[in-house]
This record gives C-alpha cells, sequence and structure tokens, in this order.
C-alpha cells in the first residue's frame, strides 16, 4: 500500500503539467548497462557456426525440446545457457513449477499489470505501444526471461472469441501498425518477443484441432499483415505457431505458413516455438518449420512423468531418425542456427540492460496507456465528465467496481504487486462528492477451466442497489464481463453476446429509478446494449491493469479527456457480424473444419460493404471537447506504384478544453475489377491540440499499401485507376472523399 500511496502522491504531482493526450512519455529504461547491443550479424554467424562444430548430435536435439514447463535446454558443456521463456503480453507471468501449470509460490514475481492489448490498439498510438513495449520487456528482463510469449495479434472476427481482449482488434493495418513498435520495444532490452498464434487462432472452441478454412485473399489481406508486419518491420525473434490447423496441416508443421511464407517469403531468421502442446509428429515438425516443441503432452504409452521429455517428437524421435538417416542432419542444424542466434540476441548477448520492475516509469506507462486507450461511446446531456461537486451523492454499482482483473483469463493472467480498483480510483479522486457502493450483481469465482455456480442471493443485491440508485444523483455502473471461463478467457469461448450475470436487467431496474445512469464497460468485447437508449452515457474502459482504477477515475471525473477509437466494431445483433452471418460452418464449425465464409468482409468491412449499421462502429470515440476537420485534400491527384500519397487536414479543437482525435483514412475503389470491401484502413494520425489550436497535418498512405492479393498470380497487384480516399474521425464519420488515381 505504501508504494501506492507514494505513487498516488507522485500522480498527483504529474497531473500538475498539462496532461499530454497524445504523445507517450516514453519509459527511457535507466541504461545500468548502456543501450542494448547484439553481436554484429556477421560476428555472430561466425560463433553460431563454430558452436554448430562442436555440439554432440544429442546436445542439439536437447536445444529443440523442452526441458520444463518454461525453459529449453542450452548445453552446459559448452556454456550455452538454458532459455527461459514467460507468458505474456501484458506482464511477466508469476514463475510456474518446473514440471506443472501451478505457481511455485515466489515472493519475488510480482510486477507490472500493463493493459490489454486491445486497449493498447484503442490508443492508436504507436509510441505508447513503443513504451509498452520496452517497459513489459524490461520487466521481462528483470525476471531473467529470454522469449516474452506475446504479444497475440489474432484478428477479431467475431465477439464470442475467449482471447480477443489479448489482440489488437478487427482491422490488420492497425494491428500491423501497433504490432511493431511494441516488438521493438520489447527487444531493445535482449528479450525476445514471441509473436502469436501463428496462425488464424480466431477462436477457443476447439482451438486444439480445429481446421480453418479461408481464401488465399483473406489470408493474406486480413489475417497474416499483423505477423508480416512484426517479421519483416519489427524484426521479431520469435514466432509462436498455434493450436489449430490451416487448410488441413497443423500450424506447428505447416509447410505453407512456416517455410514457404514465414521463413522463405519474408526471410524470418528467429526461432519457431510451438504453442504448449501443439506439436502432433517427429517428421511434421522437423521438416516443415518447428524449431523448438514446448508443453507437449505425457499422455502417450510408456510415457511417466520421470521421462517425458526424452518422448517429445523433437525428442528421441528425432535423434532416432537422424541416426538412422532417415532425417539429415541438415534439418536439425537448421533448428540449432536459429536458436543460437535467439542465444545471441539474448542470453548470450555480449552487452544487455539489467532490467527493472514495479517502478514509477512503468506504473506511469500503464496508466498512460489506459487514460488513452478508454472509448467514450455515449455522452448525452455531458453526462462525462462527473464534476466532483459538495452535495452530490453518486452510486457507484456492480461487482466489477472491485473486481481484480489482473487474474483470470487463461496464460495472460499476471500477479501484479497492486491493483487499483474502479471503486477504490473513485474513492481517491472524489473528495467532495459522496459514493456509495452496492455490488448489484455477481458472477461465479474464477477458475481457469469451468464455470464455477454464481453463490449469492442475486435478488437482494439487485433490490439493495435499486434503492442506492433511486437516492442517489447520478449512478455509475460499472460492469460488463470478467476474466472467468466462458468470459474473456482463454480456452472457451463467450456462449452470449449480451451481458451475462442479469446485468441488462439490472440496468433496466437502475434507470427506471434513476434517469442519470453512466454505464463503464469493463471488458475484452463487444457486447449487446438493450439498455443503451435509457442511459446518458457509456465508456468503454479494457482489462486496464495496475492502474485501471486511477485510469478509470481520471476520466470520468475529467482530470483526463478520452480520446480513445474502437479497434473492433459493436454490432447491434450478434447475427450483424460477418462470421456469425453465415451459421454454424463459419462459427464455430462443425468441431472439424470452420469456414470463413465472409472472406475478406471482417468487421466494418462487412458493415460497410452490406450497408448493416453497427451499434459503434471501428474507429469510433468521443472526447469532452470537439474537432474540426477542414480542408482535406491530397498533395497530388496521380500517383505509381511505390509513391506516398500525402493527405492534408486541418484539424482544430474547437471545444472548450484540450483533448486528442484520431484523423482516420480509409481507402476503396469503386470499380475494382476484384471484390473489395467499400473500404479499408490505410492510415491514421493521433493529434494532440490545446482548446482553440488548429494544426495542419500530413497522413502518409503508401500505395503499395492499396494492393489486393491476386490469387491466380499469388502475388500483390496494385490495381491501376481511381481510388476514393474516405478521410473522417471514425470508419462511420467521414469528413470529406478525396478522389486520388493510381497511373504507370
Ligand atoms: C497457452 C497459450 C499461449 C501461452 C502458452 C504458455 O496454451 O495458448 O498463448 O503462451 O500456452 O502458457
Amino acid at each position: 500500500m505504501r508504494m501506492l500511496q507514494r505513487w498516488m502522491r507522485r500522480l498527483g504531482m504529474t497531473l500538475l503539467l498539462p496532461v499530454a493526450g497524445i504523445t507517450l512519455l516514453s519509459a527511457q529504461p535507466v541504461q545500468c548497462t548502456g543501450p542494448y547491443r547484439g553481436l554484429p550479424e556477421d560476428e555472430m554467424e561466425r560463433r553460431i557456426d563454430t558452436l554448430l562444430s562442436r555440439l554432440t548430435l544429442e546436445e542439439k536435439v536437447a536445444m529443440c525440446h523442452a526441458q520444463s514447463k518454461f525453459s529449453s535446454k542450452g548445453a552446459e558443456r559448452l556454456g550455452i545457457p538454458e532459455l527461459w521463456m514467460s507468458d505474456g503480453p501484458h506482464g511477466v507471468r508469476a514463475e510456474i513449477m518446473w514440471d506443472s501449470w501451478l505457481y511455485a509460490g515466489w515472493t519475488n514475481d510480482s510486477i507490472t499489470a500493463f493493459p490489454a492489448l486491445t486497449c493498447l490498439a484503442a490508443t492508436f498510438d504507436p509510441a505508447a505501444a513503443r513504451a509498452y513495449g520496452r517497459s513489459v520487456g524490461e520487466e521481462a528482463r528483470y525476471r531473467h526471461k529470454d522469449i516474452l510469449l506475446g504479444p497475440g495479434v489474432n484478428i477479431y472476427r467475431h465477439p464470442l472469441n475467449g482471447r480477443n481482449f489479448e489482440y489488437m482488434g478487427e482491422d490488420p493495418f492497425l494491428a500491423a501498425r501497433m504490432v511493431v513498435p511494441y516488438v521493438q520495444g520489447v527487444q531493445e532490452n535482449g528479450v525476445a518477443a514471441c509473436v502469436k498464434h501463428y496462425a488464424l487462432n480466431n477462436q477457443e472452441r476447439w482451438r486444439g484441432h480445429i481446421n480453418v478454412q479461408v481464401s488465399e485473399r483473406a489470408l493474406r489481406e486480413i489475417y497474416l499483415p499483423a505477423f508480416r508486419a512484426a517479421v519483416t518491420r519489427g524484426h521479431a525473434w520469435s514466432i509462436m505457431a498455434a493450436y489449430n490447423k490451416v487448410d488441413g496441416a497443423w500450424c506447428s508443421e505447416n509447410e505453407m505458413l512456416l517455410n514457404k511464407i514465414l521463413k522463405g517469403e519474408w526471410g524470418f531468421d528467429g526461432v519457431v516455438i510451438s504453442d504448449w502442446g501443439a506439436a502432433h509428429s517427429t517428421r511434421g515438425a522437423a521438416l516443415h518449420g518447428l524449431d523448438i516443441e514446448m508443453g507437449t503432452g505425457p499422455g502417450r504409452p510408456g510415457v511417466s512423468p520421470k521421462n517425458y521429455y526424452d518422448h517429445y517428437y523433437l525428442a528421441n524421435p528425432f535423434l532416432e531418425e537422424l541416426k538412422k538417416g532417415t532425417l539429415d542432419v541438415k534439418v536439425l542444424d537448421g533448428k540449432v542456427r536459429r536458436i543460437l542466434r535467439l542465444m545471441y540476441r539474448t542470453t548470450m548477448a555480449p552487452q544487455r540492460p539489467l532490467g527493472r520492475k514495479n517502478n514509477p516509469e512503468h506504473l506511469d506507462v500503464a496508466y498512460r496507456v489506459a487514460t488513452e486507450g478508454i472509448v467514450l461511446l455515449k455522452n448525452e446531456r455531458r453526462f462525462f465528465p462527473l464534476e466532483d461537486k459538495e452535495g452530490l451523492t453518486i452510486a457507484v454499482i456492480g461487482e466489477n467496481a472491485v473486481k481484480k482483473m489482473t487474474v483470470g483469463g487463461g496464460s495472460s493472467e499476471l500477479k501484479a504487486r497492486f491493483e487499483i480498483s474502479p471503486l477504490q480510483g473513485l474513492q481517491n479522486a472524489y473528495r467532495k462528492a459522496t459514493i456509495r457502493y452496492a455490488q448489484g450483481y455477481a458472477s461465479g469465482k474464477y477458475a481457469w477451466d469451468r464455470e464455477v455456480p454464481v453463490e449469492a442471493d442475486t435478488d437482494s443485491l439487485r433490490e439493495a442497489a435499486v434503492q442506492l440508485a433511486q437516492k442517489a444523483d447520478v449512478v455509475l455502473f460499472i460492469g460488463g464481463l470478467n476474466k472467468n471461463h466462458f468470459q474473456d478467457c482463454e480456452g472457451a469461448d463467450r456462449r452470449q453476446y449480451g451481458l451475462p450475470f442479469g446485468q441488462d436487467a439490472l440496468l433496466d431496474a437502475l434507470t427506471r429509478v434513476n434517469p442519470h445512469v453512466g454505464v463503464i464497460l469493463i471488458s475484452g468485447n463487444a457486447v449487446a446494449m438493450p439498455w443503451l437508449d435509457k442511459v446518458e452515457g457509456v465508456m468503454q474502459a479494457w482489462y486496464l491493469g495496475s492502474m485501471a482504477g486511477k485510469a478509470i477515475a481520471d476520466v470520468v471525473e475529467g482530470t483526463v479527456n478520452p480520446s480513445g477509437k474502437l479497434p473492433f466494431s459493436f454490432p447491434k445483433r450478434l447475427k450483424d457480424n460477418g462470421a456469425i452471418a453465415f451459421g454454424r460452418t463459419s462459427y464455430p464449425g462443425d468441431s472439424i473444419n470452420v469456414q470463413y465464409k465472409e472472406g475478406l468482409l471482417v468487421g466494418y468491412r462487412w458493415f460497410d460493404t452490406k450497408k448493416i449499421e453497427p451499434l459503434f462502429a471501428f474507429g469510433h470515440g468521443l472526447s469532452y471537447t470537439t474537432f474540426r476537420l477542414l480542408d482535406i485534400k491530397s498533395d497530388r491527384k496521380k500517383y505509381a506504384s511505390g509513391d506516398t500519397i500525402c493527405v492534408l487536414v486541418t484539424i482544430t479543437n474547437s471545444g472548450d478544453r484540450d483533448g486528442a482525435e484520431v484523423v482516420q483514412v480509409y481507402a476503396g475503389k469503386p470499380d475494382s475489377h476484384v471484390m473489395r470491401p467499400l473500404k479499408e484502413l490505410k492510415g491514421f494520425r493521433r493529434v494532440f491540440l490545446k482548446k482553440g489550436e488548429s494544426r495542419r497535418i500530413v497522413i502518409p498512405v503508401a500505395v503499395d499499401d492499396l494492393a489486393y492479393w491476386d490469387e491466380p498470380s499469388h502475388d500483390w497487384k496494385v490495381e491501376q485507376g481511381d481510388y476514393l480516399l474516405y478521410v473522417g474521425n471514425a470508419s462511420d464519420n467521414i469528413a470529406r472523399k478525396i478522389r486520388i488515381t493510381v497511373g504507370p
């Protein structure tokens, strides 16, 4: 608590400064050992050659699979260290036992919990992603982890996927722009990012075996771009192969995904690590791209906990095939070369920062990403900001106001040093108003593999909340989903689109006794809102980590002006979503295959093209001030492949307080000779403006980003002719369309 109090004082002092709504205070690591430098590439390759010639066959095979739950062997005879890995994308997971999923009970492994990646995506702020990656990588370094098992960049295909909260939304361009700085930030600590889950792991239902059938265009234009950017621009040092199959082949032994595209076309020179238990055969893993096999279960004949690491597909069975000559040693050396390269970039790097954790700068990054990512969805009669004033009584209602959200959710769960709850944050922020709390509803306890029944008298909880609401001036309802099984949690998908635990009925009851209700949803997925017309304000607050309550309170009370934008669409009804619209074969599949029948039309691409109005659109997010976009034009009319289109906009903060806006540029080609979505995000820029300030900004759009994947030639093609550029501050709020031409 002392840390929290010290931190609150510090934040109070910090907040006297203008709250930067746009550029993030970069958490410059304390350079204990100077900036990270790996070996020069040629020197590294020379050393790898030398080690390869000195390692025995057995030592090399031992490096290709786990020795414990989260580590793989080095070669102690030669002083080659082990590789230590840890989840996850939002912070460094607590220490796990050597050989089980149980926590080890250490007392030195609490950390900073950063906001979930949906929140980071909602900032539309690549500088935030860099600071985030640098900070979480620094904590991983301090915890002696060589590989951080994150970020996840699987595309948000529908609102039921249990792990959408871990990913960066429905748009490949946004995910690609945000994953690159995250990866770079992590790796500047000498820690490898492990971008996951490659690829098409867009549901948890039957994740261990479902076979994804997808068109080549959708694969290339929607599901691979974030991975491609992480590799070709972020230079990720490792990739995690997903559990599922793609077009009939396991992702962990997939010739097309791993050898042809990842290692061939994209030139990936790092290590492919299987998801835990995702390997399925020796020859498949050996020949089709897997480098380190992790988490394979003991469940095979003759295998006991004593010896089951020897029975991994890439353990003794692999060694025997190499000795028999039915597998070439070159296959093994190819894997070990990549593993040694990752080691020289991490655990064997000559100069590596020392790392640190739970320091004020990391908490500052967590706070600023949280405040930048919160999305104001609705704000009638200026319900928000809710001013702190004498005589005001605020009824805070909802279990999510007090529920710890850094625990649960599966492998991304964390042991945070502390977590400020929304109720705590509000109680700290409101010094004049009176805050009263009622739980209102109850969910079951967290269990990673099953739903625990609710053990509460829900009627009396609701009755107490209604009575509190009746006597209050305003109601802040804090609900949403949570990290329990069948909610926002790994291992299962949600079973309903609506809010669980009777929240809709409770909200109905509250709005009947009090006309001033504001809703704060804490979740990582879209939900139905049958009560939307009855409430005055709605805020989408994500799983925000250690600083959750402070961030929520500062946005609610108005210290911070919200500026987040939705990284995925909220459909009015579940069946409005493209993946769901085609029925069970399209989601969740028939338990063997799932067919991505909506093709390219994922998220807003579906809503735009099918002219279905969403509840809230991709890119939507309100502010406490207002912005005007004027004098929108492109620098030229005609362009060629390789050019950059400069979209010029004068943006004015026409309101009465400072704030940030995200100007978005979408591109469409009405007369295209191939099927295309109406428009697709191809540029964006986050701008912070003081009240009354105007600025002329440029948003670059690469002509080559307008390319489509041409299936007959299996290559990208930039179509010539006219394009429309849609410029606005949301996918459904376009200020102007400008026509440009791409010529020879
Ligand atoms: C899990 C997850 C993966 C995680 C790994 C280790 O099954 O799919 O994201 O990194 O196993 O916990």
